[in-house]
């Protein structure tokens, strides 16, 4: 289903003071839409966006996604203020940089309380509402790293997976009630994303994994040189909501596209591999 065009959408999107969530909201605007933008810091946000913007149509919500209550109470303030809610975009998230055995405990449960938790938190505040209207569209930022995984990067690939999981599952069970759900896979965006403002790294390192110290390295000194522009990437995810069609997955950048053509083909070998093997552990037919 496309957006209506004879009113200004409503638009709830989380992590907005920075990248991607800072352009969606930008671009939203500047379409005259209604943008409820959640942040941890609306001060942020407001001098990030600065004095050339007309914010009169912005929702400023400084939330802890993490904390049920705060994310409905938000939802509430985005329905009374502009009467209704017609696409949500789950979009903050951050990336994380060690070995398995290096990540802790805490590390493990923060990452997937923004990205899995948190997340989970914002759906059961808004499907009431689509799904009551029969109308609406999800966009789960996800990430390339959400379909293949790579050295390094097993916890924010674990986050980002579970919200594939969790996505797919959601695009099945709502599509009856007229409710749309798009995953996003960005590849290298220059964004804030390798600033180490954003990108985590272990408490505590070992010298066993002198590649990922080296590819740590390497990581930070790629910010200001990734080939996606976030101009681009938030222009593309507002296309593909507001025509309603498109498959699944939106892939944004060509690194993605090829990740992902190369993940496709080593799952097909591994599968047609398994076709005469598979079967052996099944009962008999009676
Ligand atoms: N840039 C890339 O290369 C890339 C690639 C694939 C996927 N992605 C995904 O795209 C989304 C946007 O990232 P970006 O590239 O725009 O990065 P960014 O510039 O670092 O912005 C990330 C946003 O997420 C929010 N955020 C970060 N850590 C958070 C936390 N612990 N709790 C709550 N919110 C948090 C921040 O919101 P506030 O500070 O306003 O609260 C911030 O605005 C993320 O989900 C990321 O995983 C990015």
């Amino acid at each position: 289903m496309s957006l209506p065009s004879d009113r200004p959408s409503t638009w709830f999107v989380t992590g907005t003071s920075r990248g991607l969530g800072l352009e969606l909201v930008r671009q939203l605007l500047q379409r005259g839409d209604n943008v409820a933008a959640t942040t941890r810091s609306t001060e942020r946000l407001l001098s990030a966006l600065g004095d050339g913007v007309d914010t009169s149509r912005l929702l400023p919500l400084a939330v802890d996604l993490r904390d049920d209550e705060a994310v409905q109470r938000a939802v509430r303030q985005t329905t009374e203020r502009f009467g209704g809610l017609d696409v949500v975009v789950n979009n903050a998230g951050y990336g994380f940089l060690a070995a398995v055995e290096e990540t802790s405990d805490r590390e493990v449960r923060d990452m997937l309380d923004v990205q899995v938790a948190g997340v989970w938190n914002v759906l059961r505040a808004t499907l009431p509402i689509l799904r009551e209207q029969k109308s609406g569209h999800i966009v789960n930022v996800s990430s390339i790293l959400g379909l293949t995984a790579v050295p390094g990067w097993a916890l924010y690939c674990a986050g980002k997976f579970a919200l594939e999981g969790l996505s797919e599952a959601l695009a099945a069970e709502v599509a009856g009630f007229g409710v749309k759900v798009t995953i996003v896979e960005p590849g290298y965006f220059r964004t804030d994303f390798l600033t180490r403002d954003s990108l985590a790294l272990p408490a505590d390192t070992t010298e066993h994994y002198p590649a990922i110290r080296e590819m740590t390295a390497n990581h930070l000194n790629l910010q200001g040189g990734q080939l996606g522009d976030p101009v681009k990437g938030a222009g593309a995810i507002i296309d593909q909501v507001v025509r309603g069609d498109g498959p699944l997955r939106l892939l944004l950048g060509s690194d993605a596209h090829s990740y992902a053509t190369a993940k496709v083909d080593a799952l097909r070998a591994n599968v047609e591999a398994a076709a005469q093997t598979a079967g052996a552990t099944d009962f008999p037919a009676a």
